[in-house]
């Protein structure tokens, strides 16, 4: 409550402050970089809060943000910036990245529109939400090596509209009407292509081979079933698609695919250099002999796609792997061998499915796994079992399994004064001494383990959230060293484990 009381104070001291600074700036008759234009000109400076400067041009309210290299004009709902009366530098001004907001497109170019203001656009022009169609003779003079449209009411590009940016090496098209005769003269010189919402239904082969230079492409698009022909861009290296694509279009380049909801998880075209496949709400599960064409894959991510029963062979092929994760797959069952070739994993995700059991085998092969991921589950104490066998983990996050009391493992001893005990000299993780990050929320444990805190000597982050934990510390009776032992004693004091972070 008082906290609360503080809180508001402050907030209306720092409204305050404000008031004072806006009234302070305000009575300077113009922002110096930016001046309205002498009489006639209809331009009226309003105030500036921090770097944004606003106008009233023609009676109509104009925001300018000037930052350095940034550059930003909001125009009142489709209105352009082209008018006399715009406030302009009084020098000339270069900037790297210039921000049209709502605004109509120019009767001219970009640049002379621009130059009237004395300014000139460097690297990135972006677009947002412009009211016009863009044309051929809007881009005359650009030099800039970055374009971004995004349009939300209706834009249309005409189709040689970029055919003037001879230096362009990044595209982004949001929104915008795309005829098949723009996407056929799209710049030979783009490296990053990026088309979104854009009712793209094909992106034919001719206009793909005219993009020699292209390395990165992403087309998120809800109208594309049909995936393009990648080996006709051989310079390509990462692709990504949110579309219901018939398959996952790969080539001999490809190195790094992204999909998002696809209908089908064939691989269409080459796979030899994928290193990283990621594919997220699938229409289809992995069949046999799936991946068995990408011997280079070192990352599988599946994610959000109906699978009930992995393929034995899902990565058998790839001897280089090295992060597999399958989430929220609904899994009920891992083939035994499914890890038998993969002796370089270090990292594992099977996290929310619904395991019960991981089978025995499961990481005999691994041997240099460092996080194993395994939240949400099904997982008792001896379903998991296979889990807590690894000595090089790092990692172990086993959050909201049915686990209980990981304390039990201990051997009975018996003490001289008769006392037998289930010693809780180890528990179920008294292997993994290397963990660093342990995570046992929502696990319906009761106890802290002794042996965590003496044995793991590099674990730094103890996660026990959403568990009814009544004993804190435990200390250890010591194991009775002979028989003859007089009485129990204190163990030695370990010495002093890092400092430990308990969530
Ligand atoms: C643009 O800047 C130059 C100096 O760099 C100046 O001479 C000229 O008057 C400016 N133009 C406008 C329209 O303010
Ligand atoms: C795409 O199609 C939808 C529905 O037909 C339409 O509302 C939208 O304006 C179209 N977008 C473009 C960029 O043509
Ligand atoms: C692969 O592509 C994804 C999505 O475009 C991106 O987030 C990731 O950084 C890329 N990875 C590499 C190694 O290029
Ligand atoms: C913890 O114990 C209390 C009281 O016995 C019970 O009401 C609560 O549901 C328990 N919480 C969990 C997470 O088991």
């Amino acid at each position: 409550m008082n906290e609360l009381k503080v809180r508001r104070g402050m907030t209306h001291m720092f409204s305050l402050v404000l008031v004072i600074c806006t009234m302070v700036i305000s009575a300077s008759t113009d922002f110096k970089a930016l001046k309205c234009p002498p009489s006639p000109a209809q331009c009226q400076y309003d105030v500036s809060v921090f770097d944004e400067h606003f106008y009233f041009v023609e009676d109509l309210k104009f925001v300018i943000v000037y930052r350095g290299t940034y550059l930003s004009f909001k125009c009142p709902e489709g209105v352009g910036f082209e008018s006399e009366s715009m406030p302009r530098f009084s020098s000339a001004v270069r900037v790297q990245l210039l921000v049209l907001t709502h605004c109509a497109v120019p009767a001219a170019s970009f640049a002379s529109a621009l130059a009237a203001l004395n300014v000139t656009v460097l690297d990135k022009l972006i677009l947002r939400e412009p009211r016009g169609d863009l044309r051929s003779f809007h881009m005359t003079g650009l030099g800039v090596s970055a374009l971004e449209v995004r349009a939300k009411e209706r834009v249309a590009l005409e189709e040689e509209a970029l055919g003037q940016l001879g230096a362009l090496a990044e595209l982004w098209l949001v929104g915008v009407a795309l005829p098949e005769a723009a996407l056929l003269r799209l710049p030979a010189s783009l490296l990053y292509l990026h088309i979104e919402s854009c009712n793209m239904t094909e992106f034919a082969t001719p206009a793909l081979r005219r993009l020699s230079s292209l390395v990165h492409l992403r087309l998120y698009e809800r109208t594309l079933t049909v995936a393009p022909d990648l080996s006709a861009v051989p310079s390509l290296r990462s692709v990504s698609f949110i579309a219901p694509l018939n398959g996952l279009p790969s080539s001999n380049t490809v190195k790094n695919l992204t999909s998002q909801n696809c209908n089908s998880l064939e691989i269409l075209g080459e796979c030899g250099a994928l290193s990283r496949l990621e594919v997220s709400g699938a229409g289809g599960a992995p069949g046999a002999g799936w991946l068995a064409r990408c011997p280079a894959l070192a990352e599988l991510v599946l994610s959000d796609t109906r699978v009930d029963a992995l393929p034995a062979d899902l990565v058998r092929a790839a001897p280089r792997l090295r992060r597999l994760a399958v989430r929220g797959c609904r899994l009920r069952h891992l083939p035994p061998d499914l890890l038998a070739h993969t002796r370089d994993l270090q990292e594992l995700d099977f996290s929310n499915n619904r395991l019960e059991t991981l089978p025995e085998q499961l990481l005999v092969s691994v041997r240099a796994l460092r996080s194993l991921e395994l939240s949400n589950n099904r997982l008792t104490l001896a379903g998991a079992r296979a889990a807590l066998a690894p000595t090089s983990l790092h990692r172990l996050v086993l959050d909201g399994n049915p686990l209980g009391d990981l304390c039990q493992a201990g051997s009975d001893a018996l003490y001289p004064d008769g006392l037998i005990e289930r010693v809780s000299g180890v528990s179920a993780l008294f292997e993994m001494r290397a963990l660093r990050t342990l995570s046992l929320a929502r696990t319906a444990l009761t106890r802290l383990c002794a042996d965590w805190r003496r044995d793991m000597r590099a674990l730094a982050r103890l996660d026990l959230r959403h568990n009814n934990i009544s004993a804190l510390q435990v200390h250890a009776r010591p194991r009775a060293q002979t028989p003859t032992h007089p009485a129990p004693t204190r163990p030695h004091a370990p010495p002093r484990p890092p400092t430990l972070t308990l969530t």
